[in-house]
């Protein structure tokens, strides 16, 4: 089935933008300066990817999608946190995100740490308080912690912040890779999977679906640090190469690099085999991993 997957993506976005607007406080709620920061954060651009994972992996197994807009809506709360944290001088010292300064740039260090942080625990309460069995809700909270806690995104970034300016071979580059970012990918192609009622089998194969695109989506994130200009990309081009950070094109070359990424992308689509046409969303999406250019 041929799907409009530039269409897709920006229709399940807007969703995604509509229902985020409701879940975060208002800007005038006290303490106002760190709702701002908040605002500011989620509110400038940004792809939507995560969520719109979740809302099609729901979709791939038969669900309605919109059942489980907030759920979709705490990835980004999540995703948002880390590029907040990620973007701090004592991590990547980035001053651009997302076409703009770094929340930190214009509210400072400790508002961007304490927003990140909100970020963080308000998507929890998210997941908690939707109206689904209290049995699936304890599943996707543990699922979404584990994913982003210290054997998940956290210990990723740990890992590498650790391997800057240092030699490290091929498997720890993909530890790395496979946590800061694979985890919530694959994470959140799952919550969509579970609250949208997939089979034990269907699970299986959404997170083998997930792990490789996962994997995909931060190469792709490697080169275009290096080909990507800074317009394009809404945040420093090059900064990899100047922090000395371990990333594919400077490991394993750009061409190798290339490669990996269309086996993954034609992994995560052959993961997919078993799905009907449900799942042409997902299966278009792995291939815009591949083809973006920002
Ligand atoms: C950037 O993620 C951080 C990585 C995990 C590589 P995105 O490229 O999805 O960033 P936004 O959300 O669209 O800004
Ligand atoms: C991002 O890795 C991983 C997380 C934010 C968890 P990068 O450091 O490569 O992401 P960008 O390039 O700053 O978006
Ligand atoms: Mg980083
Ligand atoms: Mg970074
Ligand atoms: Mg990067």
């Amino acid at each position: 089935m041929a799907i409009d997957i530039g269409r897709y993506l920006s229709e399940r976005a807007e969703m995604v933008e509509r229902a985020l607007e409701a879940i975060v406080p208002a800007l005038d709620c006290r303490p106002a300066r760190l709702h701002e920061a908040m605002r500011y954060a989620l509110f400038g651009g940004g792809k939507r990817l995560r969520p719109v994972l979740a809302l099609a992996a729901a979709e791939a197994v038969g669900a309605d999608s919109t059942l489980l807009i907030r759920e979709a809506c705490a990835l980004e709360l999540l995703h948002t946190y880390t590029l907040v944290h990620d973007d701090l001088p004592a991590m990547d010292d980035d001053d651009y995100r997302r076409g703009r300064l770094s929340t930190h740039k214009v509210f400072g260090e400790a508002v961007a740490i304490l927003a990140g942080d909100a970020l963080q625990t308000l998507a929890f309460g998210v997941l908690a308080s939707g109206d689904h069995p209290a049995g699936k809700k304890t599943e996707a909270i543990r699922l979404i912690a584990d994913a982003c806690g210290s054997q998940g995104v956290i210990g990723g970034q740990v890992v590498d912040i650790e391997s800057e300016n240092r030699k490290i071979d091929a498997a720890e580059l993909d530890y790395i890779h496979r946590h800061k970012t694979g985890c919530l990918m694959r994470a959140s192609v799952l919550l969509g999977a579970l609250l949208g009622g997939c089979s034990p089998e269907q699970y299986r194969r959404l997170s083998d679906y997930g792990e490789a695109i996962g994997l995909c989506f931060q190469i792709s994130d490697d080169i275009l640090d290096v080909l990507g200009t800074t317009a394009e990309i809404g945040k420093p081009a090059g900064s990899d190469q100047a922090r000395g950070k371990a990333t594919y094109p400077s490991m394993h070359g750009m061409d190798a690099s290339r490669r990996r990424l269309s086996q993954l992308c034609r992994e995560s689509i052959d993961a997919l085999e078993t799905f009907d046409d449900k799942a042409a969303p997902l299966r278009a999406l792995a291939l815009l991993v591949v083809e973006r250019k920002k």
